[in-house]
């Protein structure tokens, strides 16, 4: 029988923090390895073998760590690579192991949040071109209408530290601007990327009042929480110390000083080039 490890936590940057955070506070017991791809951020803008590689690269490392479970808490990694990992390199490169993403646990409930069956979603250029949301809301509410808008200034204005500035929100207006004149009756709108939650107290001055604003860790956070109870044997193969470690394929200071903005705490990474264990 393998060895308890870790739950692996993946995104291209910071942004999987605000996911990682609602799942330590609904799964204390549980023991987390995060690693950001700093080195190689922003995946949004990358083509989809290119985040692919990337995102096999960065699961094969959590594998060798040894975790059993990982998590992509990232919407670009989730929307261009995840199939192609479960479907194509898992069973060669570790049967018994299981990597989810966000957009499914997240399709699967935004359909309940809008009373005008319109939804509003605000992601990345590469989660957008995928058309992954629109595909995975229609299996489970065929009859909610989905928007998209491309954010591409998001990413770099928060992993700048430019969300509170007006730079920010001439680009929130704008994207929002441009949202709403797509889909009038869009009553939930969903925060696609897991960057983009660090922007919330400027996007709520520009969304219209009526409409929710839904940010993913805590669905993702809910959605594990019922995945191990449905899988014991992989919550057997989650170790249960309430430790949290941080890696990045970066710089360790830059990311500890960036990474409690979107984890609420201080936290010490260390590094990884993804090589060597
Ligand atoms: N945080 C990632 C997501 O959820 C995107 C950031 C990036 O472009 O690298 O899509």
């Amino acid at each position: 029988m393998a060895q308890a490890g870790p739950i692996g936590v993946f995104d291209s940057g910071y942004g999987g923090l605000t996911v990682l955070k609602e799942m330590v506070a609904q799964l204390p017991q549980y023991d987390y390895l995060y690693l950001g791809d700093n080195a190689r951020s922003p995946y949004g803008i990358r083509s989809f073998d290119t985040v692919y590689q990337y995102t096999k690269e960065a699961v094969s490392w959590l594998f060798r760590q040894n975790c059993s479970l990982v998590i992509l808490a990232c919407n670009t990694a989730s929307a261009k690579a995840l199939r192609t990992i479960q479907q194509k390199d898992l069973p060669v490169m570790a049967p018994q192991k299981r990597v989810l993403g966000v957009i499914r646990p997240t399709a699967e409930m935004i359909g309940h949040l809008t009373e005008n069956q319109s939804i509003g979603i605000l992601a990345t250029a590469g989660t957008v071109a995928s058309d992954s949301y629109p595909m995975e809301i229609k299996k489970f509410f065929p009859e909610v209408k989905v928007y998209q808008e491309a954010c591409p200034m998001w990413v770099p204005l928060v992993e700048n530290g430019e969300a509170e500035s007006q730079g920010a929100d001439y680009f929130i207006r704008k994207n929002l601007e441009s949202l709403f004149e797509k889909g009038k009756n869009i009553d939930a709108v969903l925060l696609g990327c897991t960057h983009y939650p660090l922007l919330i107290p400027k996007i709520k001055e520009y969304l219209p009042v009526a409409a929710k604003l839904l940010s993913q860790g805590e669905i993702v956070a809910k959605s594990l929480v019922n995945y191990l109870e449905r899988h014991p044997e992989m919550a057997n193969l989650c170790s249960r110390q309430s430790r949290s470690l941080f890696f990045t394929t970066d710089d360790c200071e830059n990311f500890d000083r960036h990474a409690e903005k979107f984890y609420g705490q201080p936290v010490q990474s260390a590094h990884t080039d993804l090589k060597t264990p």
